[in-house]
């Protein structure tokens, strides 16, 4: 048995701890669909090469048909001695076929060139799977932006409030890099549009075999241009990872958002109770679990990463058993979004904002201090002169416990006294309310509503192009 697959020059098969440690079935037997795939590709180019009989192809296609029925239904499944998922392939078509003919299929082949086709074939189909999970997220952001219109929230930087900002722009803040997340799996996925097939062990093969055609069956426009980079380099699968692990990144910051959001002190977003969780012991908790696994699972995903990198490095050049290391790492990162993703887009399409609450807290903490010093700007005062008088004037507030907009005219008149006449220095207060203050940063870019509006116009025309 042991022998099947190199047994010519072997006087035993492996040890029982050998074989374990080289068993991979338990995570590759997921790349079978793709395996018979290949094989049904493989066999066309032996026919097409002459080296399969059309009765033999024939019988050859009929078999692999019955191989993936059999593994569909489970009927077919690896057993212990089988090493790998092209192993016990091998062992279920040689059942089904016969060793003569089943035998045929291994020729101008290596599994070297097959698990690097293999992989690549997995990842393109579940990176289109996690775009379109990350699309419903960037919906559910949004439609609550569009939702939550021109409401007003305090901006934060260090976590203090800094500026008001339109909520919108802060949700739609979050959707830039996820929509960016989008376009570099589209443009990886270019790269990887280039099949390993026909590279053999890592030479080439002697048979004729035309490797544009599986690669064109295979949904690849390409064939990799040099076999040994075909069968021994890593670099995409390293490059999908890190898309994986900067997608975690990107969700695992918003979700520290929300989670600080739902907090009793903030309270500005309330969780829907089917995306929430209770505790077994305190009746009254209801807590942002989803958010809490999101931020959890990006280190996982960027362990992943990062064990991948480190298996990679110093690799000679051509395949080493090394590689079969990548596997686990990406099968790990996509189950782990996949999983995450569409619950994550539920918390956030059914959360709900308070946004009397953001309102009210949208200009505290002298939120509108550079507003002053931009207004005095305006008047010709000399922006180093307009930062100190506005800090001036958050001094007196703050020192009197009341915030800008309670400062009398007098204050502002004896604050602003060597710049602008009486008259002037009271019209400061145009510019103290929050809707005067987003409105007037309507640069490109800026927090107004008119640029907001615009904003979200054209992420719609991205995500209605993904
Ligand atoms: N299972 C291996 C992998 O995942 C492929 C087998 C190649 N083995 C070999 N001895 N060349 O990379």
């Amino acid at each position: 048995e042991h022998l099947a697959l190199w047994g010519g020059r072997f006087k035993s098969g492996p040890s029982p701890e050998l074989a374990r440690l080289s068993k991979s079935t338990q995570f590759d037997w997921r790349l079978a669909d793709d395996d018979i795939a290949g094989s049904r590709a493989h066999a066309r180019a032996l026919g097409n090469a002459g080296l399969l009989s059309d009765d033999e192809l024939n019988r050859m296609e009929v078999a692999l048909n019955e191989l993936q029925r059999r593994v569909d239904s489970r009927q077919f499944i690896p057993i212990e001695d089988d090493e790998d998922e092209a192993t016990a392939l091998e062992r279920g078509l040689l059942e089904i076929a016969g060793g003569e003919l089943g035998g045929k299929l291994r020729a101008g082949r290596s599994r070297n060139d097959q698990i690097a086709c293999l992989i690549r074939m997995w990842l393109r189909r579940h990176a289109r799977m996690v775009a379109s999970q990350i699309i419903e997220v960037v919906k559910a952001l949004m439609d609550q932006a569009k939702k939550v219109g021109d409401a007003v929230m305090p901006g934060r930087t260090h976590m203090q409030h800094a500026q008001p900002v339109l909520l919108a722009h802060q949700l739609m803040a979050h959707v830039w890099p996820l929509l960016r997340d989008l376009d570099r799996l589209s443009d990886w996925d270019k790269r990887m549009d280039e099949s390993p097939y026909g590279s053999g062990a890592l030479a080439g093969n002697t048979l004729g075999l035309d490797p544009e055609a599986v690669a064109h069956e295979l949904g690849f426009s390409h064939v990799v241009e040099n076999s040994i980079d075909g069968t021994a380099s890593r670099d995409l699968v390293a490059e999908f990872s890190f898309i994986c692990a900067i997608i975690g990144v990107d969700i695992s910051r918003l979700s520290e958002e929300i989670i600080i959001w739902n907090t009793q002190e903030f309270a500005f977003v309330r969780l829907d109770d089917a995306y929430s969780t209770g505790s077994s012991i305190m009746p009254q908790k209801k807590n942002p679990d989803i958010a809490e696994l999101a931020r959890g699972k990006s280190g996982r995903l960027i362990g992943d990463m990062t064990g991948l990198m480190a298996a990679l490095k110093g690799l000679p050049t051509a395949y080493a058993r090394d590689l079969q290391e990548d596997k686990e790492a990406v099968f790990d990162q996509v189950d782990t979004l996949e999983t995450l993703l569409p619950a994550f887009a539920g918390m956030v399409r059914t959360m709900a904002f308070d946004l009397d609450r953001l309102r009210a807290e949208a200009p505290t903490g002298f939120a509108l201090a550079t507003d002053i010093a931009e207004w005095l700007v305006k008047q010709g005062v000399p922006f180093r002169h307009a930062h100190e008088l506005s800090g001036a004037c958050v001094q007196v507030a703050e020192g009197r416990g009341v915030d800008l907009w309670d400062l009398y005219d007098d204050d502002f008149i004896s604050i602003f006294k060597d710049f602008l006449p009486e008259d002037m220095a009271v019209q400061v207060r145009v510019v103290l309310s929050v809707e005067g203050s987003v409105e007037q940063r309507n640069g490109k870019g800026g927090t107004a509503p008119v640029r907001v509006r615009e904003q979200i116009a054209q992420a719609q025309r991205i995500v209605d192009r993904a």
